[in-house]
């Protein structure tokens, strides 16, 4: 980039539970770094953001094509196990093809890829798992996911990958992470009129604090703008191991609720899930990037500011 040239990043998926974070990080760091972000959303798009529905190839190139962007980050995806199961179409839709247009695109332009993935690309039966591992996705979520890597880096091998385990983070409803949707059954167990809340005590899972990804995020694109470009795949991690039992128990604590909870020791997911996907995250901190918030510290945060928790 020449001198007086503004770094333009396109965030492709700002309206969700990682990109929202994204924005905010990016934002909040505008007075040192003079970017000009433009953001994508899809149904939840904003007088901040472009509407953009992915499914639209023709939409995407010419959204590229006008934003010229010196990097994509693209956190749009379609991450829903059961749905991507039941729908492993949609799944591709999203996942692959609408990332292999933007890479194509990306690549006529010169612009640097930054796509999300997971760790369900792993059988978690191994870990912890280093970012050129073998990968065995056990389900339809963690295939696409893995085309998608694959589609992703064969167009452009300059391009990266981020690896990300089970997030958490500034929510806008329970849902929207597997770590907040357990808080409603943890409420409710507490009233002695209903019944034990069971959880998962099988799988390990290492929550990951939006906010702590943003920082990642954006430090990989300090790199890339000064022309120390990330390339290939890279993962990052919170560092607590817990199950969703573990989870439940802390959350519990958080809200200084007396919940009545069941260790559930065998899976029940109708969707299979792999057992411990732990993501080395050595890449990334050998380069200085990174933050870990602690876990009881984060969600604590997150239910004190969330007004109607006693309602639930
Ligand atoms: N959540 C996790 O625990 C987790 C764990 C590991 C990896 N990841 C990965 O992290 C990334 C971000 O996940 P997330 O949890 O933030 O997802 P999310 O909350 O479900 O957000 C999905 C985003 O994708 C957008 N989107 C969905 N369909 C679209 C379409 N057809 N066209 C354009 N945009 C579309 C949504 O826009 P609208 O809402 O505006 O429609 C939203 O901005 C994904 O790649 C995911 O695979 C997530």
């Amino acid at each position: 980039m020449s001198a007086g040239e503004r770094f333009t990043v396109a965030l492709i998926g700002a309206s969700g539970l990682l990109g929202r974070a994204v924005a905010n990080e990016l934002a909040s760091a505008a007075s040192t770094q003079p970017w000009r972000v433009v953001r994508t959303a899809r149904s939840r798009a904003d007088a901040a953001s472009v509407k953009l529905d992915l499914l639209d190839h023709d939409a995407v190139r010419a959204f590229l094509g006008e934003v010229a962007p010196d990097a994509i980050v693209v956190a749009a995806a379609e991450r829903r196990p059961d749905i991507c199961e039941n729908d492993p179409a949609l799944a591709r839709a999203l996942n692959v093809d609408a990332l292999n247009v933007i890479a194509t695109e990306a690549r006529a332009l010169g612009a640097w890829v930054l796509s999300i993935s997971t760790d369900y690309v792993f059988d978690g039966t191994s870990p912890p798992y280093l970012p050129d591992d073998a990968p065995a996705p056990l389900n339809a979520y963690g295939q696409s996911k893995l085309d998608g890597e694959r589609a992703l880096l064969a167009s452009d091998p300059r391009s990266c990958v981020l690896r990300l385990p089970l997030l958490y983070g500034p929510f806008t409803g329970w849902n929207e992470s597997a770590v907040t949707s357990l808080t409603p059954a943890i409420v409710k167990s507490a009233d002695a009129a209903n019944p034990p809340a069971s959880m998962d005590a099988w799988a390990t899972r290492y929550p990951t604090f939006t906010p702590d990804v943003a920082v990642v995020i954006r430090g990989m694109l300090e790199q890339h703008a000064k022309g120390a470009t990330i390339s290939g795949i890279a993962q990052w991690s919170g560092d607590e191991p817990m199950t969703k039992f573990d989870i439940a128990e802390r959350i519990a604590r958080a809200l200084n609720v007396d919940a009545k909870l069941i260790a559930q020791r065998t899976p029940t997911d109708a969707t299979p899930r792999p057992r411990d996907c732990h993501l080395d995250s050595g890449r990334l901190e050998a380069l200085g990037i990174g933050r870990r918030t602690p876990f009881d510290i984060a969600i604590g945060g997150l239910l004190a500011n969330c007004p109607d928790v006693s309602s639930q």
